[in-house]
């Protein structure tokens, strides 16, 4: 999507921190903003901000766990203008502790905001992106921990591979629309996602062990980059129509380790006279006319 100029962008989280640097650095190509966010106060707040400047910006409360919220804000989103650029890029920390003692209440509620918001986003403003034959554009925000995971909450590493799923079966989906799709995957960011996790989360507060970890990650995280390049990256890539958005390339020798360990496990086949799957006939059987990498057999 080369021109960004008065396109109508839709971007959750977009109250602070990644969401926010992202519409920012939007705005700054000459795009129309609607900034959502559960914080509708702060999402008002940097809409006022960028109006000052002169953009075109709206502010909405919206919960994007909550699909009967994506309908009222999608009304609210076609008064302002057609959405050409959807960033769904709200997200929640996991929390700590071993698996086998995760709150599944807290689970789901991880699970919704990280992951089943961007079905909830698609359904309320892809069909019109489609529809519109045009140029435009979805980013996902995911996690380098979908990539690499590092021993953190699983809740939170398995929903940003969720997300990382959703982007690339979409890109397939896409791949014969003018609807480019990009995955955010981010390694550590300035942000107050720590802060904003132990505000949201249901339930009881953490305790414990689980409190000092998310005490740590506050240290660690400070220390993370800070937004500001990480929406300027994000809109050169919506540009640029890129697949996949790596902002802190120290984690590539952690990726290619473990790249490397799956690809050593593709040894020889569990049936050796097998002729192997057929993958040309899947995408086929799907409608699709192709995917996103060279189709073997
Ligand atoms: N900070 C990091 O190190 C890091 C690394 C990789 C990926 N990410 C991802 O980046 C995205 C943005 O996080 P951030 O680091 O900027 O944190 P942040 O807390 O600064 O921003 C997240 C925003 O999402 C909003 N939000 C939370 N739940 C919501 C809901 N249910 N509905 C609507 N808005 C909601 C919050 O109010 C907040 O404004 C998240 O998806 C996060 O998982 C962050």
């Amino acid at each position: 999507m080369k021109d960004l100029r008065d396109k109508t962008a839709f971007v959750t989280g977009a109250a602070s921190g990644i969401g926010l640097a992202t519409a920012r650095a939007l705005a700054a190509r000459g795009a129309r903003l609607i900034l959502a966010d559960i914080d509708g106060a702060g999402a008002e707040a940097a809409a006022a901000e960028l109006r000052a400047t002169g953009v075109d910006a709206l502010g909405l409360a919206l919960n994007v766990a909550e699909e009967a919220a994506w309908i009222r804000a999608g009304e609210a989103a076609s008064a302002f203008g057609p959405v050409r650029i959807l960033v769904s890029n709200a997200g929640v920390g996991g929390g700590s502790g071993p698996l086998e003692t995760y709150d599944p209440e807290v689970w789901r509620w991880v699970y919704a905001v990280n992951a089943h918001a961007h079905l909830y986003a698609c359904r309320t403003f892809l069909g019109a992106m489609k529809a519109a034959g045009e140029p435009a554009h979805v980013v996902l925000t995911s996690s380098l921990v979908a990539i690499v995971p590092p021993p953190i909450s699983t809740a939170y590493i398995s929903s940003k591979f969720a997300t990382l799923g959703i982007a690339m079966g979409l890109r397939n989906e896409l791949a014969d629309t003018q609807v480019g799709v990009s995955v955010l995957c981010p390694g550590m960011a300035a942000t107050g996602i720590v802060a904003t996790t132990a505000r949201l989360r249901p339930g009881a507060a953490e305790q414990g062990e689980a409190a000092q970890t998310a005490q740590n990650m506050t240290g660690v995280l400070a220390g993370g980059m800070a937004p500001g390049p990480i929406g300027e990256r994000v809109v050169r890539a919506i540009e640029a129509d890129e697949a996949f958005i790596i902002t802190h390339p120290e984690w590539k020798d952690m990726a290619a380790a473990q790249f490397d360990e799956l690809l050593a496990a593709f040894g020889e086949s569990a049936d050796p006279d097998y002729p192997g799957d057929d993958i040309a006939a899947l995408v086929v059987a799907n409608g699709a006319r192709r995917m996103n990498v060279a189709v073997g057999r």
